[in-house]
């Protein structure tokens, strides 16, 4: 009797003890999945517009979109959706048009980083970290990836030439300040000089401009593009503290650097000082609790294995471990930065980070706050972690290779042109390759000519700064075969 009660007692205790361990760790997963939602709610709807300071258009963004809807590209656009029968109204269609021309993302009908804030009286455009931080990959839209189609160069262009009439006559002092710093924002982000010269890619020498202004001189012409993608925000809590950005040459210890798209277009540095707090909070709070998006489609499970080990093999050194949780989240590590001569990427993005750009920054009114990390500087590129890999092409730092499969062939088997448009849509999405889809015999010729006479919608690997030379590792790639491709792959995609 004793011994069937002791029986019970351990059987009820274990199974009070097994039921509540079991509930810790699924209140404990709910809450990371909560958190980040939250982190995704707080982050779409994030700007730093304040007081005036911020990544603005003129006043009265309104207007602007009205306008943009009687120009000729928008009735062909119109004739298209009404043909398919998506035509709804004017409004609808004129948020269509501007996410296809500029290529900000739509969400629940409203333009990803575009905000109307009323100042003063004035319907203020703003655009928010979101406008090139969240992207769709596949269909899916997902927070924190870099918008794929994101073109700064046009909409600048565009907005410039219009916002040059609507200012005239305006005398209201608050209407000036904003105007022109708007003003100024659009010409920098469309000098043909620094600007991209391909959608989706974003030139990080807009950046470098505010220090050249931060000392009262005009920025060389010639001081090169640095055209980068935007790159995924999950892990970067873990990846801060080892230098931010593809190469790591700036430190994330003060967090200032993060503000850098920012930064060019606002007056003076006071802006970033102000917002400091509140960019450590977004970056460690906000961002830090990103979860990488799942694979939407099936995963051949039979092949995971196989593909893990081949992982372990030839792609661990580098790119290091990807360990879970007892609920299966990602254990973010920091990435480590690999020699240029190793990795062989495009060098033009290392070479931003000139001496003379270090010292305008050294010397300038930021200095206590930017930092770089001496021992990063033109050194190589992180490897970056691989969560959710599946939905960051086109891969690596300039975005120069269209799927996973041709990251792991010979640059000289990889495509030299391919369509950006729509690169975030489902109908875009090579489920085999894992990126994206690409023309097609019959339109090769064409497309090709089109992307010598300059088209933005065309990556060209020819263009400055868009070489997909590198990331070959002779010694292991050479022996992958193509279903060895293809396991890699399939394990890729489970991250
Ligand atoms: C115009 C597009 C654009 C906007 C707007 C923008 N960023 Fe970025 N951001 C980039 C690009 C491009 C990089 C990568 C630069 C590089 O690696 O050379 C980057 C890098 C970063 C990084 C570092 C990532 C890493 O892996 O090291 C963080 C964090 C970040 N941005 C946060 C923000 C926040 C917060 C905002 C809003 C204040 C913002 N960004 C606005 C384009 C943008
Ligand atoms: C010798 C080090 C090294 C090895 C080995 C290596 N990689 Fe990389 N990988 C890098 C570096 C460095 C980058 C970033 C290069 C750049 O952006 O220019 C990178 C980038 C990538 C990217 C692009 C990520 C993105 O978001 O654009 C993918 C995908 C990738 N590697 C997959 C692999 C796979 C799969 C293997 C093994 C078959 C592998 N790598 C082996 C160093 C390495």
């Amino acid at each position: 009797m004793k011994k069937i009660n002791l029986i019970l007692i351990t059987l009820v205790t274990s199974f009070i003890s097994l039921s509540t361990l079991s509930k810790a760790s699924n209140s404990k997963e709910s809450s990371r999945v909560e958190k980040h939602a939250n982190a995704a709610e707080i982050f779409t709807n994030w700007h730093f517009f304040e007081n005036g300071r911020g990544m603005t258009i003129s006043p009265n963004l309104s207007r602007f979109m009205w306008m943009l809807g009687e120009d000729p590209q928008a009735k062909e656009f119109k004739k298209e959706l009404i043909a398919k029968k998506e035509y709804e109204n004017k409004a609808d269609f004129v948020t269509k048009f501007i996410s296809k021309k500029y290529g900000f993302v739509i969400k629940e009908e409203k333009l990803m980083g575009v905000f109307n804030v009323q100042y003063k009286q004035m319907d203020v455009g703003v655009l928010g970290c979101t406008a090139c931080h969240s992207g769709k990959a596949a269909g899916v839209f997902v927070p924190g990836l870099g918008n794929k189609t994101i073109d700064t160069y046009a909409i600048s262009r565009d907005v410039g030439r219009i916002q040059r009439f609507w200012g005239w006559g305006n005398r209201n002092e608050d209407y000036k300040y904003i105007h022109e710093k708007s003003m100024n924002f659009a010409k920098v982000t469309a000098d043909e000089n620094i600007s991209s010269l391909t959608r989706g890619l974003v030139p990080d020498s807009t950046i470098k401009t505010f220090f050249y202004k931060d000392h009262g001189i005009d920025y060389p012409k010639d001081m090169g593009r640095a055209q980068v993608k935007a790159p995924h925000l999950w892990g970067i809590k873990q990846k801060r503290s080892h230098g931010v950005f593809n190469d790591g040459s700036l430190s994330g210890d003060s967090y200032a650097w993060i503000f850098g798209a920012e930064l060019f277009a606002s007056d003076s540095g006071e802006h970033l000082r102000a917002v400091l707090p509140k960019i450590k909070w977004l970056t460690d709070e906000v961002l830090g609790n990103l979860l990488p998006p799942q694979y939407p489609f099936e995963i051949q499970k039979d092949k995971v294995a196989t593909g893990k080990v081949l992982f372990e093999n030839n792609c661990m050194k580098c790119h290091g471990e990807h360990q879970r949780d007892q609920n299966g989240h990602p254990l973010y590590l920091a990435p480590k930065v690999i020699p240029k001569h190793i990795v062989k990427t495009d060098e033009e993005k290392l070479k931003a980070i000139s001496p003379e750009f270090i010292k305008l920054v050294e010397t300038g009114s930021l200095r206590d706050i930017l930092e770089f990390k001496e021992e990063n500087i033109q050194k190589g590129y992180f490897a970056p972690k691989l969560w959710g890999v599946w939905s960051r092409f086109p891969y690596m730092h300039n975005g120069s290779i269209p799927s996973l499969y041709e990251v792991l062939l010979p640059p000289s088997e990889r495509s030299a042109i391919f369509s950006m448009t729509d690169a975030g849509e489902e109908y875009r999405f090579d489920k085999e390759r894992v990126g994206l889809t690409l023309f097609n015999k019959n339109e090769y010729k064409r497309k090709e000519r089109e992307a010598k006479r300059g088209s933005r919608e065309i990556y060209w690997i020819k263009r400055e700064g868009q070489s997909n030379q590198g990331h070959y590792f002779e010694k292991s790639f050479s022996k992958l075969t193509h279903s060895d491709r293809l396991a890699l792959i399939e394990y890729l995609k489970t991250l």
